[in-house]
Formats: C-alpha cells, structure tokens, sequence
C-alpha cells in the first residue's frame, strides 16, 4: 500500500451540559485527506485545498499531530500529505480535530501498524493543543472513535465511547463570523456557582442515561447548559433567537457547538431536523450574515479509510 485515502469527520463539542467532556462525531461533513509514501525521508504537507492554511509542518495542526506519531513510532519511509478541508477552520464543528485525528490514523494505516484508534488520541492531541492553545479532547475523542464520547478523564485518556440512539439527527447553522476558541475560552469565568454545577451534574447524567435507555424525552430534558452558554451567547448574532427557533420547531435541544459560532440541535429524525434546518435560515437571512446550514446523523466510526 503507497497511498490511502481517508475521511476526516466534524463534531460536536460539549453538547450544553458537558463542557469540554462530551462530544458526538458529525457524518455528512468531514476532510479528506491523502497519505503517500515518498523516497525522501521525514513527513512533509505537500498541498492544502480548501482554506488557507500554511504547509509548514511546525505550523500545521496535521503535521504537529503527525509528527508527535512519528517521534514516537518513527519510520525510514517518507511521508506526504494531502489535505482536503471541508470544514471551515473556526467554524465550532472541530477543523483543527478532525485535521489532526486524520493526519495520525491516516500514517498509522498507511504504515500498517498495529495501534489502537484510542491510543492514537495522543498524539492528534498534540495538534489541537496549537490551534486552541490548551489540549481539550471532546472533538479529537468523537472525530477518531465515532458516536458520542465522554472524556472522563484527559490525563489518563480515561475516554468511554457511549451509545448513539439511531434516531438522533443534528441540525448544524454555522454563521461565518470569526470567533477564535481562545476568545471563547478567556472571556468564561473561571468560578461557577455551585447551584449551577448541581443542575449541570444533573442534566449530563440524565443525558448520559437517556443514550442508553434510548430515552428520547429524558434526553430533550437534559441539554441545557449552565455553565458557559450565558457569556457565550453574546458572541452569537441572535442566538437565542436560532435557538428558541430550533426548541419551537420541536428539537429535542439546541445549544452552541463547541466554543462556536456554529450552533447545533439534536432532533428525533430527518423531519424535524429539517425544520430546525428552515427555522435557523428564516432567521439568519434576515441578518447580514453568510452561513452554511448541515444536517448529519451520528457517525459512529469516527476517521475512517475510503480508499
Ligand atoms: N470544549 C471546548 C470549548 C471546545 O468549549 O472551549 C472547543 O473546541
């Protein structure tokens, strides 16, 4: 094998109650991205379609994470990579995640080695920890191992892999304005009042439980979030008018993903996701703002070959 082919997935972070610890994997839009084998040794990025990214592999998410794999587990083969972005990077949907989730697993196939998807989280860590400048696992764990994942805890890489109801459908609006994580991160406050974390503790719990009853109500009851979405909020343009839109149209949540400015909202099948899909756009058309609206199911593979 000389060359691979992957697919990269986007993903949700937090999912409103479970600040930096939660996450799903998003299955209609993701990177592509191809590995090759060259003559000439070390790793290099040999072309990036799609933004503007730079090639340097000391400044590329993709080739920090490729190069943490590689002084680990070092090979004579040369390496070259081909990027393909899809997700607009500070879109909220984890562009830095899912570049170095495929730039890890897409060396470890091409290289054929035998290494589990959840020991590769490591390394793709290393690249995330350049784009937001603190490593958080809760795209990088959903983009690589699919479904829902809860990081229990980073330091151990502790990462349980939870059950995806099938009829789970999200909704995601993505206003292109810039937000950078790192502003979305400084401006939360660093003490949270403890009748906050209470509700907090007690929605992830029911949220965690209602994915593996199946529970579609208790699920609905539990995506709230009291921790950051006061202050984020008002980076959004109208977010509490997409999001009660959303709630109106019959989602069973809605809430920021990630650090934003996309938002997400998690329906029981296409139809209403599709509802929530026109809620979203009779709003933001309104305002002088491009967007791009997604509609995904759960993808429960996570980062996969295609070729
Ligand atoms: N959990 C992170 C945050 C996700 O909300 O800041 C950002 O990628």
């Amino acid at each position: 094998m000389d060359s691979i082919k992957i697919f990269s997935p986007s993903s949700v972070a937090n999912l409103s109650c479970g600040f930096d610890v939660l996450g799903l994997c998003l299955d209609t839009i993701g990177d592509e991205m191809i590995i090759k084998k060259s003559k000439k040794p070390g790793v290099r990025i040999i072309k990036i379609e799609g933004e503007n990214l730079p090639l340097s592999i000391e400044k590329n998410v993709a080739g920090v994470a490729a190069k943490s794999y590689l002084n680990k587990f070092p090979t004579e083969i040369g390496i070259e990579i081909e990027i393909y972005k899809k997700i607009k990077a500070g879109s909220g949907i984890g562009s830095s995640a899912a570049s170095a989730v495929g730039a890890v697993f897409g060396i470890n196939e091409l290289l054929e080695r035998d290494i589990k998807k959840i020991d590769l989280i490591p390394f793709a860590l290393e690249g995330e920890k350049l784009a937001s400048g603190e490593a958080h696992a809760d795209n990088i764990a959903p983009a690589m191992l699919g479904g829902f994942t809860l990081i229990r805890d980073l330091k151990s890489l502790d990462i349980i892999k939870l059950p995806s109801p099938s009829e789970l459908v999200v909704t995601i609006i993505h206003p292109k304005i810039e937000l950078k994580t790192s502003h979305a991160r400084a401006i939360l406050k660093t003490q949270v009042p403890l009748k906050n974390v209470v509700k907090q503790t007690a929605n992830i719990a029911g949220l965690i439980s209602g994915l593996y009853s199946n529970d579609y109500n208790l699920i609905s009851r539990s995506l709230n979030d009291e921790i950051v979405e006061k202050e984020r909020s008002l980076l959004i343009p109208k977010y509490y008018s997409l999001k009660n839109s959303a709630l109106e149209a019959g989602a069973l949540g809605c809430g920021i993903s990630g650090s934003g400015p996309s938002i997400f909202a998690l329906s029981r099948g296409y139809i209403i996701a599709k509802e929530v899909a026109n809620s979203f756009k009779n709003i933001i058309s309104k305002l002088n703002i491009d967007f791009d609206i997604y509609i995904s199911k759960i993808n429960s593979k996570g980062v996969r070959k295609l070729t």
